[in-house]
Parts: structure tokens; sequence; C-alpha cells
């Protein structure tokens, strides 16, 4: 099949600042892509809005989220860069799936679960049926590949049981959405402190941002938890440790990798000096991607503009779903 055909589709959630995470879970795998494929990015306002009711910072998240994701590689010349809101199609589409998504699915949801936990004051329906309006997000332009880290897993098998649902009682419209990760496997990055992975709104000292000073992302990194070092030969690593093995994995030279892996087997290990070298690789690879996007924050024309024509493909792509999927449902009277 020709790749240029498959159509690819991803979303972010302008919560806060992207973080490593963003990057090697998504950002990363769509600069990849967007050669290849037929790729929509775009920038989830409405999702924020199940946890983030409070929209005084929406604007600026919105321009950071998509002067971060330029500076990181993707070009909105090959890639479709939008923002949800722009799309109204996509509440159109979430409203028929709406009707094909059971609650006690929705209830039993880990995210939502989870979000009740943090959240149990604000437990609102749009929360409940999150995982719905992520599948008209990407159902929206019939996409087969959706670029996540690990977190996301759960809401994509949910995806492709409500894709499922509709082909069955509709007629086959849609591609059954397949997480992506260019590894094979979706990624986690774990956060600095052992405990959890990074996040745009919580753990913030535990979490590298693609906007982190140089000085803070080596006072965030040397202050990561350690010990005394292993007691024995090839010992089992703590996750603490498995975790700064992982980051280096991810910013530092193969070589440097193996050297560090090489010397806590045989217990040589300094973890002073690791960290040392992990922030000293962090801060070359962060550093670029940070600068790059404050140069492009200060062109707010330049977004505006990307973001209007990215809005206008999109719903080109949306309006024809829309027409396929009212004539499917019988939903065209005249
Ligand atoms: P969000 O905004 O939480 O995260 C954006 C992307 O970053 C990935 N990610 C991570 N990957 C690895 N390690 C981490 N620590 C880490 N933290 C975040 C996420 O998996 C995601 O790919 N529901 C989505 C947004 C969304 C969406 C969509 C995604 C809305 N509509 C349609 C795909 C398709 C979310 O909350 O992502």
């Amino acid at each position: 099949m020709d790749k240029k055909k498959q159509i690819v589709m991803s979303g972010i959630r302008p919560t806060g600042f992207l973080h490593l995470g963003n990057y090697f879970g998504a950002v990363r795998n769509y600069v990849r892509l967007q050669q290849e494929y037929s790729c929509f990015f775009m920038v989830a306002d409405l999702h924020s809005l199940t946890t983030h009711p409070d929209t005084s910072s929406l604007k600026g998240h919105v321009y950071r989220v998509l002067s971060e994701n330029i500076a990181c590689g993707l070009d909105p010349e090959q890639a479709v860069l939008y923002c949800q809101s722009h799309v109204p199609e996509t509440a159109e589409l979430y409203l028929y799936l709406n009707m094909l998504a059971y609650v006690g699915e929705l209830e039993k949801t880990v995210t939502f679960k989870e979000k009740v936990r943090l959240h149990p004051d604000n437990v609102n329906a749009g929360l409940l049926t999150y995982p719905v309006l992520q599948t008209a997000d990407i159902i929206l332009h019939r996409a087969a590949l959706v670029p996540v880290g690990k977190d996301q897993e759960q809401h994509l098998e949910m995806a492709r049981n409500f894709v499922n649902r509709f082909n069955h009682r509709y007629g086959e419209i849609f591609p059954e959405p397949q997480a992506f990760n260019f590894g094979e496997e979706l990624i986690k990055v774990p956060s600095l402190d052992g405990t959890g992975k990074m996040s745009k709104s919580e753990n913030q000292y535990a979490t590298l941002y693609l906007a982190d000073s140089d000085e803070l992302i080596k006072k965030k990194i040397m202050r990561a938890k350690t010990d005394a070092g292993p007691a024995a030969p090839f010992a089992e690593k703590p996750d603490y440790i498995v975790n700064l093995f992982q980051l280096m994995q991810l910013v530092s030279e193969p070589s440097t990798l193996s050297q560090f892996e090489t010397a806590y087997n045989d217990c040589t290990i300094r973890y002073g000096d690791m960290k040392s070298q992990l922030a000293a690789d962090m801060i070359k690879f962060i550093a670029p991607i940070r600068e790059k996007a404050l140069l492009l924050q200060q062109d707010s024309a330049y977004l505006q503009k990307v973001m209007e024509a990215g809005a206008q493909k999109a719903r080109e792509s949306a309006r024809e779903t829309l027409r396929l999927v009212k004539e499917a449902m019988g939903l065209n009277y005249y």
C-alpha cells in the first residue's frame, strides 16, 4: 500500500509545558512520520477543558505547544497542524459516537478513575466521555496510525471498540486505529524521582521540560534519587536507577551508556559522574529545541497563520468523513 495514503493522527493537550515524555512518546514519532504519511497533528484544547476549566492561560499554552512541536522538527508544510476547537466537526462526530459508548466501560477506564481520584470535586461528563472525544479526533480523518506514548494504550483499545461497533452497525467506514511507535513498543518516559512518569501538570520537579533552562536541567538531574551503589556485580537495578539509565539511553551516545552499564555491573559506578554526564547530554539535547521554540513564540502572526491553514485542511478532511458518516447512518434526508 502506498504509505502516503495511510493516515496518521495524534494530539497533545495544552495543559502545561511539553516535556521529555511528550517528545519521546509522541513528537519524535510525528517528525519521522510526516514525510511519508498523510499526517494530522492537533492541540487538544477541548480535552484540556475536562480537567482545566480555567481558560486564562489556555491561549498561551496553545501557542506554546504549537511552537514546541515546530521547534522539535514538525513542518507545517508537510503535516497538518491544527487546534481541536477550530474543527467543530469533531464535536458532531463525538455526539454520534457517544451513542455507541457504554457508561459501564467508560467508568472502568484507568485514566478516568485516576482523574476522579485527583479531582473528586469535578467529575464532569466530559471526563467520562474523554475516550469518545479522542476517538472522534482520530477517525475524523479516518486515521489508522496513532503515534502516542504507553499511557494512551487503553484509549486506543477503546477507539478500536467504538470503531468496530460503528462499522458493524452502519457499514465499514473506518479503519481500526493502532497505537504506533517506531521502536515497536510504546514508550513511557519515567520521572526523575522513580515514581510514575513525567507529566505536564504533576510531578514538576521530577519532569524535564523542553523549556527548562540549562541550570534547571542540571539541578533536577543532580537531585534525582540514587543510593550507595550496587553491592554485588550484575546486581538488579532499583527502579530509580533503571530510570536514569533509561534517560541516558534516550539522549546520550551509545558508548556513554555502555560505559556506565559496565561500571554498574562491576560495581565501580559513581552516580555523581553519571548524573553530570546525563545532565550535559540532556542540555545538549534540550537547549536547541528551547531556543527555537522561544523564537517561534515571539512570532505569533506566523503561528496564527499555521493554525488557520491547518484548520482549513483539517476541516476539509473532516467534512468528507462526516458526509460518509451521515450517509451510512441514514441521516441524509435530502
Ligand atoms: P497528553 O497531552 O497527555 O500527551 C501527549 C502525548 O505525549 C505522550 N506522553 C508520554 N509518552 C511517554 N512518556 C511519558 N511520560 C509521557 N507523557 C505523555 C502521550 O502518550 C501522548 O501521546 N489524550 C491525549 C491527547 C489526545 C490524543 C487525541 C492523542 C487527544 N486526542 C487523538 C492521540 C489521538 C493526551 O492526553 O495526551
